[in-house]
């Protein structure tokens, strides 16, 4: 008779516990079967109260149903554990509570504008050219016009690679500006030459809002038959009118690089003042993205680009200027501070 019972049980035990799925029924199932109020505890207690014989069987199979509920709960445990291991918890897991959502990275925001600047001046036919952040000085400096010792060398606070002025090592440095990318392009490509050269720039100079020591610069390199400054002049006009839009205003002005005759600089009304002055653009109420110019015919020479015959234009666009100038950011060292704040706006 409690044979039977036990067998029952056991049979009961097995199948509801197919059917518990989380940690909390798994719990409330061992209570009900191996607690101490459940029918096997109480069974297990009274065998005393049974016949020698009878207490024999019963209590053989009353033990050996234990184990085995005991080893199947364990194993269904661990079974469950496995699914559900949530750090800090003791609970399963709702299924049904909404999903942490997962932050999707993208672009730094000057990497976006590169592309954008790239697709403007791709469409109008310049070609992407690359060159290395670091540089010899004959490309950084002397091809463009610049010789050792020339005073226009300290427009571009340099940082020097292993350099003693008097070792006779050929001297290497971080680049300045993305110009030297003009001279590997010329030196081995004839004209007609239309290309864009996208890249970072470095300088040994205290940083501002609008100065980093080291930012972005994509070089414009233009050079064919009877390429004048109104090319110039149309070409960054429009470039200045899909960044900016229509309305903001655009000026010129004459400026000195060594490696462009006439050079120009190239300025937009500043957002913050609307040209009426302020701490972002140094009161002047405009803030400057480029310097161009129409490339000097020693550069040409150099290359040996015939300058009779060819010229050429040439621009250098700050790019980290550009999003100050279109979001109204306040302060370039914001774009390399790596504020995730910051960088997740754009
Ligand atoms: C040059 O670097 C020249 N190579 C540009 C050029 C190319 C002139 C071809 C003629 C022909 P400049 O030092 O002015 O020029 O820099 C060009 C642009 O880079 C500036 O107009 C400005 O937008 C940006 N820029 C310059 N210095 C910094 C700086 N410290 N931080 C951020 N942007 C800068």
């Amino acid at each position: 008779m409690i044979l039977n019972q036990l067998e029952e049980l056991s049979a009961k035990a097995s199948d509801e516990l197919g059917k518990v799925d989380n940690l909390q029924e798994l719990e409330a199932w061992r209570i009900r079967y191996l607690g101490r109020k459940s029918s096997l505890t109480d069974i297990l207690r009274s065998l005393a109260n049974l016949p020698l014989e009878e207490r024999r069987a019963v209590g053989a199979s009353a033990n050996l149903i234990k184990q085995k509920l005991e080893a199947c709960h364990e194993e269904k445990k661990r079974e469950l554990e496995a699914f559900i291991f949530i750090p800090g918890s003791a609970d399963g897991l709702d299924v049904t509570l909404p999903g942490q959502p997962v932050d999707l990275g993208h672009l730094h925001l000057t990497t976006q504008i590169l592309e954008e600047v790239c697709e403007i001046l791709g469409g109008m036919g310049f070609q992407v050219a690359e060159g290395p952040d670091v540089e010899w000085d004959y490309y950084n400096f002397e091809a463009l016009n610049m010789p050792v010792n020339h005073p226009a060398r300290d427009m571009f606070a340099t940082l020097w690679i292993d350099y003693e002025r008097d070792s006779g090592t050929k001297p290497m440095l971080l680049r300045t500006h993305t110009s030297p990318v003009q001279i590997r392009v010329m030196e081995n490509t004839q004209p007609p030459i239309r290309i864009i050269a996208p890249g970072r720039v470095y300088r040994y100079e205290a940083t501002d809002a609008t100065h980093e020591w080291m930012f972005n610069q994509v070089e414009g390199l233009a050079v064919d038959k009877n390429i004048t400054m109104a090319d110039l002049k149309g070409t960054l006009l429009e470039f200045a009118r899909c960044l900016f839009g229509k309305d903001r205003k655009c000026r010129f002005r004459c400026d000195y690089f060594p490696f462009v005759e006439p050079g120009v600089d190239v300025a937009i009304d500043c957002f913050a003042c609307s040209g009426a002055g302020c701490r972002l653009c140094g009161n002047s109420g405009w803030i400057e993205i480029l310097g161009a110019g129409m490339v000097h015919p020693e550069v040409l020479r150099r290359v040996n680009i015939d300058p009779d015959t060819y010229s050429g234009f040439a621009f250098g666009i700050g790019v980290e200027r550009i999003p100050l100038l279109r979001y109204g950011i306040d302060d370039i060292r914001l774009f390399y501070a790596n504020d995730i704040r910051f960088l997740s706006q754009f």
